[in-house]
C-alpha cells in the first residue's frame, strides 16, 4: 500500500453564521490552503430532498434518496462549486429555505455516512481548511489547529439579515434569529455528530469583531500553533 501524503489540516467548527466561511476563505487566500465548505455539501443534499419533493425530515424516504443522486464539490481557482447530478447549482443551495432542509437531512445518520468518505479524501489530498460543525470531532479529529468559532445569537442573526439583504433576498431580523435559534437547538441536540467543540478547540467567540479584525486574530492563532505566517506564504 502506498504511504498517505502528509497534509496540513484547518478545523473551524461552530453555529450557522459564526461568520466561518469568510474566514476560513479568507485565512485560505492568505496561507495558501483548499478552502473546503462542508455545509455546502449537506446543503446540496437538502436541496435534492427539496427537488424531489421529500420531507428532510423523512429519514427514509432520504436515505432512500442518497442511493439515485450524485453530490460533486469541484474545485476551482480557489472557489468550491457544487453539483448535483453534474448540474452546477450556484446559489440556489443558499437560499434561506435551503438552511432548514440541510440542518434536517444533516441530522440523518445515512446522510453522513453518505458524505463522511468524499470530505475526507479531499482533506487526505489538499492542506485544508474545512468549516462544518463535526470537522474536528469526526471528520478531521487528527487536524493540526481546531478552532471553535461563536458569535451571539443576535450577532449571527444581524449578519445573516445583512447578508440575505445584500444578496436581493427577503430578510426580516426577528424571523432569521428564531431560524437561527432553532438550527443551534437541532444541530446540537441531534444524536450524531453533534455540533459540539472538540476537547482540543481552541475557543473564539467573535462577538462585536469585524471581519477583519477576526482574520486577523486567527491569522495569530495559526502563526502561534503552527508556525505557519502569512509571509512565508508569500515568499
Ligand atoms: O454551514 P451551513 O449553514 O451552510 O450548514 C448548513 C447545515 O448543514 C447546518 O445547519 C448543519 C449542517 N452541517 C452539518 O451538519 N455538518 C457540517 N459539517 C456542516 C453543515
Amino acid at each position: 500500500m502506498m504511504d498517505k501524503k502528509f497534509t496540513m489540516k484547518i478545523a473551524i467548527d461552530g453555529p450557522g453564521g459564526a461568520g466561518k466561511s469568510t474566514l476560513a476563505k479568507g485565512l485560505a487566500k492568505k496561507i495558501g490552503f483548499a478552502y473546503v465548505d462542508t455545509g455546502a455539501i449537506y446543503r446540496t443534499v437538502g436541496y435534492a430532498a427539496r427537488s424531489r419533493g421529500i420531507a428532510p425530515d423523512d429519514a427514509e424516504a432520504v436515505s432512500a434518496m442518497l442511493k439515485d443522486i450524485k453530490v460533486e464539490a469541484r474545485f476551482e481557482c480557489g472557489r468550491q462549486d457544487m453539483y448535483l447530478d453534474g448540474e452546477f447549482l450556484g446559489d440556489r443551495i443558499r437560499e434561506h429555505e435551503i438552511s432548514h432542509y440541510a440542518s434536517a437531512v444533516s441530522a440523518i445518520p445515512a446522510v453522513r455516512e453518505y458524505l463522511f468518505d468524499m470530505q475526507r479524501s479531499i482533506a487526505d489530498e489538499n492542506n485544508v481548511i474545512m468549516d462544518g460543525r463535526d470537522i474536528g470531532t469526526v471528520i478531521l479529529p487528527d487536524a493540526q489547529l481546531k478552532v471553535f468559532l461563536t458569535a451571539t445569537p443576535e450577532e449571527r442573526a444581524m449578519r445573516r439579515t445583512n447578508e440575505l439583504i445584500e444578496k436581493g433576498q427577503a430578510a426580516n431580523y426577528e424571523q432569521v434569529l428564531a431560524d437561527i435559534k432553532e438550527r443551534d437547538e437541532r444541530d446540537s441536540s441531534r444524536a450524531i455528530a453533534p455540533l459540539k467543540p472538540a476537547d482540543d478547540a481552541i475557543m473564539f467567540n467573535n462577538t462585536g469583531f469585524t471581519p477583519a479584525q477576526s482574520l486577523e486574530k486567527l491569522l495569530g492563532i495559526v502563526a502561534d500553533k503552527l508556525g505557519i505566517t502569512e509571509a512565508q506564504y508569500e515568499k
